[in-house]
């Protein structure tokens, strides 16, 4: 077994070699964010991945998010150190089912969340992340009925806040679910100062009960501005390591130890070490696909 600072030393080198760069979300485990060069919520990620300079991306999260950054950079070479790690809520919407889904409303405009495959993106007319939803669905003229995919819970949040109709796809996210009223109640009850953040993948009960309701990029800026000394965090526990590591004379408590995505933690030292030693597994997506599926993210950035 290779040591912590020789497998970080090896790393650096062979990144320099293959003039990659490692970008990694806020869920990863702490010692992949400790030697990203960037590390961001699914907005801040896809604009990184559509500005860096360099030929081979390494991406430290699941595999939408690096099909994201394939789409916006077609020269470059997209890492997913571990292939299986993917997203079951991506993977509760298929382009098939969407298809009929647009049959049955011909006029809707469909709104994919970017936590969805390129195949079901290819399907879709504009992309949203859980920072910029809000604004997306409010860009759409009042009189287009939309369809919201795949997540119900962030797509019934937008609906409240805007107060626009949508016809939901019955996704969610499996570990988001786990955190319940309970657990808030009972968090608050132990420490009444704390403030409560909660993603809005949560359930709507749960957001209900939040001081604030974000995505994880939004979770740390609320942090970083706020004048509150403790957290109750509703989102997966792997961003406690950031927001740790920004905010060290504050604290944070999870709703709930449980919230954690193996999916996200299946990227190890190791296999970003093998991945770039190897140059493999290589995100690819289909031509046509790719073509069809730039677009609402395209769409999407161009918004803002
Ligand atoms: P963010 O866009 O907030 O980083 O969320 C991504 C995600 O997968 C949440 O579960
Ligand atoms: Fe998907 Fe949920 Fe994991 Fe985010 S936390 S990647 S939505 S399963």
């Amino acid at each position: 077994m290779i040591m912590y600072e020789e497998l970080v030393r090896r790393i650096g080198e062979i990144k320099k070699e293959r003039n990659a760069v490692i970008l990694a979300h806020n869920y990863q485990p702490p010692e992949i964010q400790d030697i990203g060069d960037f590390i961001g919520d699914s907005l801040a990620l896809c604009k990184k991945a559509a500005e860096v300079d360099a030929d081979v991306i390494v991406f430290c999260g699941v595999r939408f998010m690096a099909e994201s950054a394939v789409l916006l950079n077609p020269g470059k070479t997209v890492l997913l150190p571990e292939a299986h790690a993917g997203c079951p809520m991506a993977d509760m919407a298929d382009a098939q089912s969407l298809r009929r889904l647009k049959k049955r409303h011909p006029d809707a405009v469909v709104v994919c969340y970017v936590n969805s495959s390129a195949e079901v993106k290819a399907e879709s007319d504009i992309c949203c992340t859980s920072s910029n939803a809000e604004s997306i669905v409010s860009s759409i003229p009042e009189d287009r009925r939309i369809i919201f995919v795949p997540d119900r819970h962030l797509g019934g949040y937008i609906r409240e806040k805007t107060g626009r109709p949508m016809i939901l796809w019955p996704g969610y996210c499996p570990v988001h679910r786990k955190i319940l009223p309970g657990h808030i109640a009972e968090m608050r009850k132990a420490f009444p100062e704390a403030k409560v953040l909660v993603h809005p993948e949560c359930r709507e009960e749960v957001v209900r009960l939040a001081d604030f309701t974000g995505s994880t990029g939004g979770i740390l800026t609320y942090v970083s501005q706020s004048n509150a000394s403790s957290f109750i965090i509703g989102t997966e526990t792997g961003i406690i390591h950031s927001l740790k590591k920004e905010n060290p004379a504050k604290f944070f408590i999870p709703a709930t130890s449980d919230a954690v995505c193996g999916d996200m933690k299946m990227i190890s030292l190791e296999k970003i070490l093998h991945s770039l030693q190897s140059m493999k597994p290589v995100v690819r997506i289909g031509d046509r696909t790719a073509e069809d599926a730039l677009k609402p993210v395209s769409r999407m950035l161009d918004i803002g």
